[in-house]
């Protein structure tokens, strides 16, 4: 004991990396339990920015690292991953789980030709070869760690040759061949997953379970088909790391301070123009995988409120109030027009979704010695219009606030 499980609240780009290296003080293992090398987990050490795509960012804190059965793991992602966060902060100790489904140079082509193939649907994926290695995956027809390692692959290359050869060019045999060197190679790392968590935990250590994506972007929760194909809700920490649900003691939400989608989908508090821009430039909101812009929109209380229920959060880590300030007012969307009480589950429903915003006084630009002051003096310290933003949205949330983000560091945190 404990379990903390980190997730976005959103659609992805939270700030889970920062949030999940700054609650990892202290533990001993951090874990990703869902997704690929879609995600992107930046964390700021000193000056440097250091941005993750398998590893969970978590691990700058705790220097163990464990990648469960549920992520589709891209070894040389991983490879690089380890490069970047040893120049940074040493030698890091990764177990990955023998179950891991194996992403190769099929998937992620794969993932590019059907892309291209939903043309004007497209949902403007990572094209890290997350959904073709689902498909595979739930159709027994995914590789994992294992099964190259004890040689049990010998078949797959000619079920993948007939199901996908139409959209491929790439010899499947020499994805394959390359993959299994990769596993080759990280042999050593390869070690069960869940028997270390279970231990941590019944030592009384802190295992920090990282999410990857967020709420919005879940197969069966999100706002489907522009979505990712696994599960992000904190629930999928149990299955994706394989410990039970008692494990889990604490689910912290993260949400920020607006919202971010990068990709297509519906978004209803979307808006573009000079205010977004500003918003994008000052937040540097680009994509840590891709580099794309970020499409900019208000805090979703609907959205908010359905993604606390399901993860059922405790509470809730509020990142990026710095990077909201300097506007003479802000909005927040406390519900849709005429929509019921369920989140709107269709396309169709959310495109047709009108917010109602409440308007509220924005709040000073947040400099670095003002940033330094706040961390003296604490929430009191906020300007009073910043602290009425974010007690509106824990009242309409019915959720609590618990840490506030006021800058990129990991340290600029400020607890209410
Ligand atoms: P993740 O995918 O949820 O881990 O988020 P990303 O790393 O993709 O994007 C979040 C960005 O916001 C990163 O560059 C973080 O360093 C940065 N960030 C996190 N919290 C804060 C905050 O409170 N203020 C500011 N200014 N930046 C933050
Ligand atoms: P982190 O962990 C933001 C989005 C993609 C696309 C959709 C499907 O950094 O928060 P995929 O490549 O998964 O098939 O793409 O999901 N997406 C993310 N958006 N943050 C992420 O991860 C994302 N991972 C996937 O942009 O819209
Ligand atoms: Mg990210």
């Amino acid at each position: 004991m404990p379990g903390l499980v980190v997730v976005g609240l959103q659609w992805g780009d939270e700030g889970k990396g920062k949030v999940s290296a700054y609650l990892a003080k202290g533990a001993s293992l951090a874990v990703r339990f869902n997704g690929g090398a879609n995600a992107g987990h930046t964390v700021k050490l000193g000056e440097k920015s250091l941005s993750l795509h398998i590893l969970p960012a978590a691990t700058v804190s705790t220097k163990a690292a464990a990648i469960g059965p549920g992520v589709y793991l891209d070894i040389e992602e991983m490879l690089r991953d380890i490069e970047k966060l040893e120049a940074a902060v040493g030698k890091v100790h990764v177990v990955i789980s023998p179950r891991a489904q194996l992403v190769t140079p099929l998937q992620v082509e794969l993932d590019a030709r059907i892309e291209e193939l939903r043309g004007g649907g497209s949902i403007g994926t990572t094209r890290r070869g997350i959904g073709p290695t689902a498909i595979n995956k739930y159709g027994r027809l995914g590789v994992r760690v294992c099964d190259l390692l004890e040689g049990e692959a010998q078949n797959i290359a000619e079920v993948w040759r007939r199901v996908w050869g139409g959209l491929t060019s790439l010899r499947v045999e020499e994805a394959l061949e390359k993959a299994a060197r990769l596993v080759e190679q990280v042999k050593w790392m390869v070690g069960d997953v869940s028997s270390l968590i279970h231990e941590k935990l019944s030592s009384g250590e802190t295992v920090v379970f990282e999410g990857a994506q967020g709420t919005m972007l879940d197969i069966d929760h999100g706002t489907y088909p522009y979505v990712t194909s696994s599960h992000t809700v904190s629930a999928a920490a149990a299955l994706g790391a394989g410990v039970g649900p008692k494990s889990i003691h604490r689910v912290v939400g993260v949400a920020k301070s607006y919202t971010t989608r990068v990709g297509a989908g519906p978004f209803p508090t979307e808006f573009t123009g000079p205010l977004a821009d500003s918003i994008r430039e000052r937040g540097g909101e680009y994509g840590a995988t891709t580099g794309r812009p970020r499409r900019i929109g208000w805090l979703d209380i609907p959205q908010l409120r359905y993604a606390c229920m399901l993860n059922d959060a405790d509470e809730i880590f509020l990142t990026r109030l710095d990077t909201l300030a300097s506007q003479p007012r802000v909005r927040l969307c406390v519900k849709y027009e005429g929509s019921g009480d369920s989140f709107p589950e269709s396309v169709s429903s959310l495109r047709r979704a009108r917010p109602v915003y409440e308007e509220l006084d924005g709040w000073p630009e947040i400099g670095e010695s003002e940033r330094s002051r706040l961390l003296a003096e604490g929430y009191g310290g906020l300007p009073r219009s910043a602290r009425q933003y974010v007690e509106r949205i824990e009242e309409e949330l019915g959720t609590p606030i618990r840490y506030i983000g006021i800058g990129p560091g990991i340290g600029d945190v400020i607890m209410k």
